[in-house]
């Protein structure tokens, strides 16, 4: 097992993710968090855990929302002093904790929910059956990942991710059923994620107790293609991939 990573600590990496999630113009705001929240239970009364919460905006919205207790877990301590002060809520409590340190939490949620923190997690079995050990008899996960095809093809040397003919994209998908770490350069060099087939993320709901209700693939609308021209390659190839699971 690899040492847990925790590479929003690191002070350029942290500087980078915060001027391109700060502006509000991005990929998260724009496409994954709209679909995140269709995809959402009926919140009022409820009790929440957010693994990986980053700043905490979804936590707080929850709150907003009417749950009765949000926590919000991540490993970077840079993430969770952003979230008690950005977004507090008398109803959040803010943990600094890793999700393979899942075990140590005694009390039980009726949901779990997770954005785009999955895949920096190895041992992606073990992570559904802490989360399925952590949820109430029908208790409801959700979690957005980034999608198997966009992290599929290991890169060497600068390689490109796709090739253009007559002005169109097409995107590499060498590797897909390759397994595994990948290593790649974003805002930093040297970030380690984890690239999983679908087979490997369904299997591992199912092995865990867990029925599948919702399994979304994210595709950019027309109203964010108008604000940001590239996301028109997010229309017919998904970035993000959300999943919706009960416990049985
Ligand atoms: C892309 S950010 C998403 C943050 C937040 N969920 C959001 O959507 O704004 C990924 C988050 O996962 C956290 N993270 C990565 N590995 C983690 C781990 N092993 N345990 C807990 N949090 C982790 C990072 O520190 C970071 O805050």
């Amino acid at each position: 097992m690899e040492k847990i990573q925790n590479v929003y600590d690191n002070a350029d990496f942290f500087a980078e993710y915060k001027s391109m999630r700060d502006g509000k113009i991005n990929a998260n705001e724009l496409i994954e968090i709209p679909i995140m929240k269709q995809m959402l239970p009926e919140l009022e009364g409820k009790t929440i855990l957010d693994l990986g919460c980053g700043e905490g905006g979804m936590s707080q919205y929850f709150a907003e929302k009417g749950a009765k207790k949000v926590v919000g877990i991540d490993v970077s301590s840079n993430m969770i002093a952003s979230a008690n002060v950005q977004n507090k809520h008398q109803n959040v409590q803010y943990l600094q904790l890793a999700m393979e340190e899942l075990p140590t939490l005694t009390e039980k949620f009726d949901i779990v929910f997770s954005s785009l923190a999955f895949h920096y997690i190895e041992d992606f079995d073990l992570l559904i059956k802490n989360i399925s050990n952590l949820l109430n008899p029908n208790g409801i996960l959700i979690f957005s990942q980034e999608h198997p095809v966009t992290t599929a093809t290991i890169r060497v040397d600068g390689m490109a991710k796709y090739t253009e003919i007559d002005g169109k994209r097409y995107y590499f998908l060498s590797d897909y059923n390759n397994i595994g770490k990948r290593e790649i350069s974003w805002n930093i060099e040297g970030v380690v994620k984890y690239h999983r087939n679908f087979e490997v993320v369904i299997n591992a709901i199912a092995n865990a107790g867990l029925m599948i209700l919702e399994v979304r693939e994210s595709k950019a609308s027309p109203e964010a293609i108008k604000l940001v021209e590239k996301y028109k390659y997010q229309k017919d190839r998904p970035f993000f991939a959300f999943f919706k699971a009960k416990k049985i």
